[in-house]
């Protein structure tokens, strides 16, 4: 995508600021309940806002918000861009990089996975400490952006160890269990075979779901710190593989709501 057309989007978004937001927030699933925690002033239909791309899936609607939890200042997307419902991988990043322009340097996600890691049970919380990208391609193909960064850019680091230790910390003094492990994205939009599940763990994944790392890389490449957290919904282990669905995914995601928006809140918090 054009800077400009992404420069558009983000002087449209600072034209609503009222004071400059610290942290972006992608409410993927299991974080829809974080919206209550944010003190809103301001709710934008992606509609409104120029050049930018309109979800379409179940359980995302699509808004910006412009808030504060606590005191610190935020900007939250309800609804992401998911590649499997056919949106380009500039599409599906541009709002990384919308909020890279608007002056944003630190971005959070949230995700629903499948757990390949046979220690996780559904309804376990792994706070995303590497990636896998199995999307069979990469969002940075094409001529470099280099006013957002480097041709070849190292992954050396790209989930801030500081801030994971930190929420191991939050949940720690709350009381609320984490696991912390490698997350691998793959396209979707079809659940995986066992013998996909049994692929992905050999692989090194620890858990695997639909989004997130197409946005991060896109984060990352430019330059901003990015903190990621999965709920595991449905178990990719042999032998306890079960029928899954998209309103189950939805429902465990719900009843673990409450912790990740404990976590993340705090997190942001404490920025
Ligand atoms: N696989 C891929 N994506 C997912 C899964 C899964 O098992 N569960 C939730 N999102």
């Amino acid at each position: 995508m054009l800077l400009n057309e992404i420069d558009k989007a983000a002087e449209f978004l600072r034209s609503q600021f009222t004071k400059q937001p610290k942290v972006g927030i992608i409410l993927g699933t299991g974080l829809g309940g974080l919206v209550k925690e944010i003190k809103i002033e301001k709710s934008i239909d992606y509609k409104e806002i120029p050049n930018f791309p309109v979800s379409t899936v179940e359980g995302h609607s699509g808004r910006m918000i412009i808030g504060e939890i606590g005191n610190v200042p935020v900007l939250a997307m309800q609804g992401r861009f998911h590649y499997y419902e056919g949106y380009s991988m500039d599409k599906v990043t541009m709002p990384a990089r919308v909020m890279k322009r608007a002056g944003i340097n630190t971005l959070f996600v949230s995700n629903a996975s499948g757990g390949l890691n046979p220690n996780y049970k559904v309804g376990t919380i792994m706070i995303i400490n590497d990636h896998i990208n199995h999307f069979g391609t990469n969002p940075l193909i094409g001529p470099n952006a280099d006013e957002f960064g480097p041709r070849f850019p190292d992954m050396s680091e790209v989930y801030s160890k500081r801030l994971i230790k930190r929420a191991h910390e939050i949940a720690n003094n709350e009381g609320i269990q984490v696991e912390e492990g490698v997350y691998v994205g793959t396209s979707g939009p079809t659940f995986e075979t066992p013998s996909e599940y049994k692929m992905f763990r050999i692989l090194g994944g620890d858990a695997v779901g639909m989004s997130t790392v197409p946005e991060v890389i896109i984060a990352h490449h430019a330059g901003m710190e990015v903190f990621g957290i999965s709920i595991i919904t449905d178990s990719g282990v042999p032998g306890e593989i079960k029928e899954v669905s998209h309103e189950e995914v939805q429902q465990v995601a719900a009843a673990a709501e409450p912790k990740m928006t404990k976590i993340i809140s705090e997190l942001v918090k404490s920025l």
